[in-house]
């Protein structure tokens, strides 16, 4: 080895990582001459920096050569090298998304250094938490820092440089970069990670790929996955050669509970006390479905297990899910705490997550598994337009996957909070993937402005219902994205480059028409922000996941409507409220508040005593300095009505309803409101800030619960309706409701109206 690298390392040749320790090894030992003494020293040079490499990468390193995917290395450049893509399997922790692109950026870098332009490899990841986090524990590993040789892409935030040769990114945005890239020319290599989640961009991104892999013979893709759905990719990209790593799992005992559980997190929360009272030392992994109950479980498993007092060992409970800070996020991987003293009781980690910990992320040193069997899903009925996140039974491979944790180091155990019979019986095998159970409104926008003008015909590998498809087309039809033959109109290509969902992208380029775009912008942002993917990574589509407006003003105190507030608590969010609230509606309320934030120099303290959380301001700040970059681009101007003006709120208000004229609700003789055209039944969220029940509203959000639940709610007027809208607001195709004989009223006014006016 010594002097098969005798020649000088220069910065941008390869350097077998294996070989650096060889080499170490042997000036360490004395041995191997000068030559050997030479490449020692050079070889550990890093590359990247042109500076020795740290303590800390070599230390990472001895842990990255015990992982299954490093004795397979020379196997799978062989592989690479040899056809144009590949399938990786591998049991989830055994060095996939982390090594393996830096094996890839390896051989590019031999093969190709003088075509530098196209030495880039990008890696997807379904969720935002994953990217961040893996491009930082990789930019560790190449003792590197992030942002520069390695970084990480994920909507509003793109943390990377020219300089970047490895990226880790959301599927949603790689496909973002393929319109203004369809060759994506700037990738050697890409990496489709975590395709067995098949997220819907995943699913796009796989049509899409084949399509560039055909017209760029010198582009290669790797499609990663955890569980076996292996043939089916193989059998997609016809025949790919298929690669599998093999797990280094320990057993792994399963318990199932003898009854159902009627409360599982109350069940989950007492599992973890009595793992902790009664089992030998190891960590904990809790999966629940989502951020609130996942604070709620923290705090609850805090209490109890600080009621046990001293005969039980300290712990560390750390939280983890999407909207996490990247700082907390990092806590996951801290070790477990140490015994309170000498000798002590060994300290535990308890990690409670949402599915982010199934396969996404790997926390080293669990042992235990408290799996309830739920998770949230995005559900998607077309007939009533209506997607929504639900909690959910997870599938028995995604139980399988969720067991596998418990024993990455160790034999373990794994609680399911369900019967075996229910295991049997009622899960299904694999997860639906979620192009079938999703509003594709904006895939269809994506797609169409890729230039695939065909959908039924693209090759998806599980098709979408014609009815999704349809509804998105008809969807976009009305929001005069595409015109009647389904070609993407100007105002299409424009609303396509908004990261946003089409309604609210509509109604952001149309905002300068009512001379209030930068009020719209601010609104935008605000809901974007609340938007990001608080439960699932890639969904620009869904208007879901909105926090309610309460939960945006206040900072210290969660509310939800299943928490009963404390006196003190509710007093707080009642003043806030009265503070910012806007009678016309929820949106004017955060309006209220992003002002109020600006025009107080965005104190922190100022948010703090008016209970205003700043990392979400701060984060809509970012949001909206990116939104008018885009406006810029197509010279949409930013114009405000005059604040005194009686028509500064109205024109917002009819701003909105030319994005969301088709989530309108009317309000019934009964007492009840029934969406338009759909007629369903639903409610006011109680966390609305208005302050009567006005006959129409727009909603962003449409909550299924026990109730029916519209969410972030706007006064506006009928007549709107019929001027903003007419083509959708057209009484020939209307259902037979009160809502139609209230818009004939209309119509009819307005031509008396009309009338007049030509008669004078
Ligand atoms: O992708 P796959 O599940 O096959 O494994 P990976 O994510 O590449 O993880 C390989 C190893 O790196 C695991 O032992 C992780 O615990 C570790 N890792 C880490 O320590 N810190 C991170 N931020 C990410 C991974
Ligand atoms: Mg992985």
């Amino acid at each position: 080895m010594g002097t098969e690298r005798k020649r000088k390392v220069s910065l941008f040749d390869v350097v077998d990582e294996t070989s650096i320790s060889l080499a170490k090894m042997s000036k360490s030992n004395g041995g191997g001459g000068a030559a050997a003494n030479q490449n020692a020293v050079s070889s550990m040079i890093n590359r990247w920096t042109g500076k020795p490499y740290s303590q800390r990468y070599y230390e990472i390193l001895e842990k990255r050569k015990t992982l299954p995917v490093w004795h397979q290395k020379e196997e799978f450049l062989q592989a690479l090298k040899a056809s144009q893509s590949l399938i990786l399997v591998g049991e989830t922790g055994s060095g996939k998304t982390t090594q393996i692109p830096q094996f890839v950026l390896e051989a590019v870098n031999s093969e190709s250094s003088d075509k530098r332009k196209k030495m880039m490899v990008a890696c997807t990841q379904p969720r935002r938490v994953a990217a961040m986090s893996v491009s930082h524990r990789v930019a560790e590993e190449m003792d590197v820092t992030i942002g520069e040789e390695v970084g990480y892409s994920i909507r509003f935030e793109d943390c990377s440089s020219s300089r970047t040769v490895l990226k880790y990114l959301t599927d949603g945005m790689l496909l973002r970069e393929a319109m203004t890239d369809p060759l994506l020319e700037r990738y050697s290599v890409i990496i489709l990670d975590e395709a067995h989640e098949r997220t819907l961009a995943t699913d796009v991104l796989f049509g899409l790929l084949k399509e560039v892999l055909r017209n760029r013979p010198d582009l290669k893709v790797v499609v990663m996955s955890a569980t076996l759905e292996a043939e089916k990719f193989q059998g997609y990209f016809s025949g790919a050669p298929l690669m599998k790593v093999p797990g280094r799992l320990h057993p792994v005992e399963i318990f199932y509970t003898e009854e159902p559980e009627r409360d599982y997190l109350e069940a989950a929360i007492r599992t973890v006390v009595q793992i902790h009272m009664y089992e030998t030392p190891g960590d904990i992994l809790v999966f629940l479905t989502g951020e609130e109950e996942i604070e709620d479980a923290c705090r609850k498993i805090n209490k109890e297990i600080g009621n046990l007092g001293d005969q039980v060992g300290p712990v560390k409970v750390v939280p983890l899910y999407s909207t996490l800070p990247p700082a907390m996020q990092q806590k996951i991987f801290d070790p477990a705490p140490p015994p309170v003293k000498e000798g002590g009781i060994p300290g535990r980690k308890i990690v409670v997550s949402t599915n982010i910990a199934e396969t996404s992320l790997t926390i080293d040193g669990i042992v235990y598994v408290i799996d309830p069997g739920f998770a949230k899903q995005i559900v998607y009925n077309p007939r009533v337009r209506v997607e929504s996140l639900l909690v959910s039974p997870i599938s028995k491979a995604s139980a399988h996957q969720r067991s596998g944790r418990a024993g990455r180091t160790q034999p373990g155990k794994c609680f399911r909070l369900y019967t075996e019979k229910s295991f049997q019986n009622d899960l299904q095998p694999q997860t639906y993937p979620e192009i079938l159970r999703s509003n594709l409104a904006n895939t269809v926008l994506t797609l169409k402005k890729l230039g695939i003008d065909d959908l039924v015909h693209f090759d998806f590998m599980d098709p979408p219902a014609p009815e999704t498809l349809m509804r998105a087309l008809e969807v976009l039809n009305y929001l005069g994205a595409l015109d009647d033959d389904g070609n993407l109109t100007k105002l299409g290509e424009i609303m396509s480059e908004f990261p946003l969902d089409p309604q609210m992208s509509k109604m952001l380029v149309v905002s300068p028409e009512f001379s209030c775009s930068n009020e719209i912008l601010s609104i935008s942002a605000m809901l974007s922000d609340f938007l990001l993917c608080k439960h699932c990574p890639n969904c620009y589509i869904c208007m879901q996941m909105l926090m309610h407006v309460v939960e945006v003003v206040m900072c210290q105190i969660r509310l939800s409507s299943a928490t009963v507030l404390s006196r003190e608590a509710q007093k707080a969010a009642d003043e806030a409220k009265a503070r910012f609230g806007h009678i016309d509606g929820d949106h004017l309320t955060l309006l209220n508040v992003y002002h109020a934030y600006k025009q107080n120099n965005e104190d922190p303290s100022w948010c703090y005593e008016n209970f205003v959380n700043q990392r979400a301001l701060k984060s809509a700040d970012n949001v909206r300095q990116q939104l008018v970059r885009i406006m810029g681009r197509f010279n949409l101007k930013l114009c405000s009505t005059e604040f005194n003006s009686r028509d500064y709120y109205i024109n917002i208000r009819k701003a909105m309803l030319a994005g969301y004229f088709m989530q309108v609700a009317h309000l019934e003789r009964t007492g009840h409101y029934l969406t338009v055209k759909d007629n369903q039944v639903v409610h006011l969220h109680p966390s609305n800030c208005l302050d009567h029940k006005p006959e129409w509203v727009i909603y962003n959000e449409y909550v299924l619960t026990s109730r029916n639940f519209i969410r972030t709610v706007m006064d506006i007027r009928g007549e709107w309706l019929i001027d903003i809208a007419p083509h959708y607001y057209d009484l020939a195709n209307f259902p037979q409701c009160e809502a139609k004989r209230v818009l004939e009223k209309l119509y009819r006014k307005r031509e008396d109206k009309d009338e007049n006016k030509n008669r004078r």
